[in-house]
C-alpha cells in the first residue's frame, strides 16, 4: 500500500529524500513526486506548497495519478490554544477552515453541501502519529540537550493567511471557540487535504511543529525555527512512524 508523505516545506522534505531507497522523481501538475521506499514501505514524497488550493491539488495527484492510499502530513504551525508553546508538537484530531463563512447561506465554518464544519483524521494513523512524535522528541531531546516541546493532540484551524498580530489570533481562537470549535493551531494547508481524502474515503493524519504563536513575531520567529528545529523535528517523527506501519 503506498503512503503519501506530504511536507509543507522543502527543509523539511530534503531529510526524507536523503533516506528515500530507489528514489524515481515524476513530474505531474508542475509539482515533484518522489518516488521509493523508507524502511521498506513504497511511498510518494511531495511537498503541498502552500494555502488551500495547492495542497488540494498536490493531495489529488497523489491519489489519482500516484496510487496513494493514506496520506501523513507535516508541517509547522502557529500556538493558538492556552499552553500550545513554541517546540510544541500538534497531531491534528480534526481540521477546520477558519477562513470559511459561506453565511447566511450556510453556517458559519460549514463547508457547503458537506453539512459538516470538521474533518476527522484517521483514529488508527493518527494513534500511529502520536506515539511516533513522542519517540522521535525524546530521540531529539539529547540532540538538542533540551527538554522535549509538548505533544498536544485537538483540532487545528487552516485559512489562507500567515496569521502575524496577537490581536488577530486571539479574535480567531475567540471566534472559532465560541462556535463550539477552539483550535490548538493554525495553519494554511491541513484542513485542504482532510477534505480530499474524506472525498476518496482514504485515512490521513497530521502532525505540525509549533514554529511561532500567530502573534507579531511569527514572522522572525518562522525561519529560524525552520531551518534549525522543524526540518529534524518532522524527520525524527516520520522515520519512527514509517518503522511501525504495518508491513506492507
Ligand atoms: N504556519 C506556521 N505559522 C503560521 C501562522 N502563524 N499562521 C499560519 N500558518 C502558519
Amino acid at each position: 500500500m503506498t503512503t503519501a508523505i506530504l511536507s509543507a516545506l522543502a527543509e523539511e522534505q530534503q531529510g526524507l529524500l536523503d533516506l528515500l531507497q530507489r528514489p524515481q522523481c515524476v513530474t505531474r501538475a508542475g509539482r515533484e513526486f518522489w518516488l521509493g521506499e523508507l524502511h521498506g514501505q513504497p511511498v510518494v514524497l511531495a511537498l503541498s506548497r502552500i494555502g488551500k488550493v495547492a495542497a488540494a491539488t498536490t493531495a489529488t495527484t497523489l491519489i489519482e495519478a500516484f496510487g496513494a492510499r493514506r496520506l501523513v502530513f507535516t508541517g509547522v504551525a502557529g500556538g493558538v490554544g492556552p499552553g500550545v508553546q513554541v517546540g510544541d508538537v500538534v497531531v491534528a484530531t480534526e481540521f477546520v477552515q477558519h477562513d470559511m463563512d459561506a453565511s447566511p447561506i450556510f453556517p458559519r465554518y460549514q463547508i457547503p453541501l458537506y453539512g459538516r464544519e470538521r474533518f476527522a483524521c484517521d483514529e488508527a494513523l493518527l494513534a500511529l502519529l502520536s506515539g511516533a512524535s513522542r519517540t522521535g522528541l525524546i530521540r531529539l531531546k539529547a540532540e538538542f540537550h533540551a527538554k522535549p516541546g509538548v505533544v498536544h493532540q485537538g483540532l487545528i484551524a487552516s485559512g489562507d493567511r500567515f496569521v502575524s498580530a496577537a490581536e488577530e489570533a486571539r479574535a480567531l481562537h475567540q471566534a472559532l471557540s465560541e462556535a463550539g470549535h477552539p483550535p490548538l493551531a493554525v495553519e494554511m494547508e491541513g484542513a485542504a487535504v482532510a477534505q480530499v481524502c474524506h472525498d476518496y474515503g482514504l485515512p490521513f493524519a497530521a502532525v505540525r511543529t509549533i514554529s511561532d504563536r500567530a502573534d507579531d513575531t511569527a514572522h522572525v520567529d518562522f525561519p529560524k525555527f525552520v531551518t534549525e528545529v522543524a526540518s529534524r523535528y518532522a524527520l525524527a517523527i516520520i522515520d519512527e512512524f514509517v518503522r511501525r506501519l504495518p508491513a506492507r
